[in-house]
């Protein structure tokens, strides 16, 4: 016997759907519904959109003169994804607190040609990002900025509990730097960005639409335990992208985001040999790249979030068809790629890594 479901979508809209079947919502939006139960909805909050098709032709050669301000580039990720775009001809702004690492990578790029700048940038300090988009923007002014990736980034603090518990003493509040950089300093890149892509610029033919490509990781979709602060943020993150990646689209920007697990840069080096001997499969840093340069290259990639997992890099579905990424993301579990498991990763963090 049919059964007929009545649901409210994100929108406070109202419809019903017939079990097995897809049924048109009021307003236009789509769903499935499996045993009374909404299963995938289409058009609607979390629409999808073309899923990556890493083996499509790439032709990276669209990235040359384009001008890009990359977080958090003066080390790990960001200085590997600001030589691989200065190596294709794209002016790159390297926006970091580490003076010496920042002012280093950019004059070796620059003694080879390549076109970069270093400026001193606090993330968590709007007017430092001000001042860094500012720097960006007069690198190629008559375009003004084509690409920003926020990739600043801390290690997260375990569970910040009070040594003792007693009513003698006030708990102590905990650091904050953690929400400061990861996500505080995210959000206010995203608005910067928005507010330097609608500055007026002449329209010219073949240049690629404007795109925010946010630095999640698997921590935005799995619990990472004992970093709370960390994951905390990267979900965050990801909250951010969703909530606002179709208003980009509508804006006529591109936005997408790649979610790596664990990859041996500085903050987890210290790491990385025991998450191994437990089995963990590490990403390699140029694997990140490597999804970076397809999301910004693929002009097909739109509201995309591409995982950068231990055995390869794969379209994350974070989508009504893709349940919110949860069916990629339980697979990828399940296949071992975590490795401890959430009590073994536990053990491993304990410290601050
Ligand atoms: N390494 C991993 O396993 C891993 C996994 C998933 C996601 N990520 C993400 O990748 C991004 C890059 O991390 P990474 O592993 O290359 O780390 P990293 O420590 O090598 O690089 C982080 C950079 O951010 C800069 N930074 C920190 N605080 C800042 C601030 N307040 N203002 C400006 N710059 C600041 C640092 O100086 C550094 O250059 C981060 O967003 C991180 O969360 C890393």
């Amino acid at each position: 016997m049919a059964d007929n479901h009545q649901s409210t979508n994100g929108f406070g809209q109202t419809g019903s759907a017939q079990n097995g079947h897809t049924t048109v919502i009021d307003n236009g939006q789509t769903a499935s519904v499996e045993n009374g139960q909404i299963v995938a909805a289409e058009n609607g909050p979390t629409a999808s959109t073309e899923k990556v098709d890493f083996s499509a032709p790439l032709d990276l050669s669209c990235l040359t003169d384009l001008n890009v301000l990359v977080t958090g580039g003066a080390n790990g990720l960001g200085a590997h994804i600001t030589s691989r775009l200065a190596e294709y001809g794209a002016r790159v702004t390297i926006a970091d607190l580490n003076l010496e690492n920042g002012e280093k990578v950019s004059k070796d790029l620059n003694d080879k040609g390549f076109r970069t700048t270093f400026v001193k940038t606090d993330v968590t300090d709007w007017n430092s990002q001000v001042n860094a988009f500012k720097a960006a923007y007069s690198m190629h002014p008559t375009c003004g900025i084509d690409i920003v990736i926020p990739c600043a980034g801390l290690a997260g603090f375990p569970l910040q509990l009070s040594k003792s518990v007693s009513l003698d003493k006030d708990p102590e509040p905990p650091a904050n730097d953690t929400f400061d950089v990861v996500l505080k300093g995210v959000y206010y890149t995203t608005l910067l960005s928005l507010h330097y892509f609608r500055l007026p610029s002449p329209v010219i033919p073949g240049r690629m639409r404007r795109q925010l490509l946010f630095i999640g990781s698997l921590a935005s979709y799995l619990e990472i335990p004992p970093m709370a602060d960390y994951s905390a943020s990267k979900f965050g993150v990801r909250g951010l992208w969703k909530t606002i990646r179709e208003e980009i689209r509508q804006m006529g920007y591109r936005t997408n985001l790649i979610a790596p697990t664990f990859m041996p840069t500085q903050v987890i080096l210290p790491v990385a040999d025991a998450l191994e001997e437990r089995g963990a499969k590490l990403a390699s840093v140029g694997q990140a790249v490597d999804a970076v340069m397809r999301l910004l290259a693929d002009e097909r990639a739109e509201g995309r979030a591409v995982a950068v997992g231990g055995y390869g890099n794969f379209d994350i579905r974070d989508d009504s068809d893709g349940l919110d990424g949860g069916i990629e993301t339980l697979k990828y579990f399940a296949s071992g790629g975590m490795g401890p498991g959430m009590q073994g990763l536990k053990d491993v963090l304990g410290g601050r890594t």
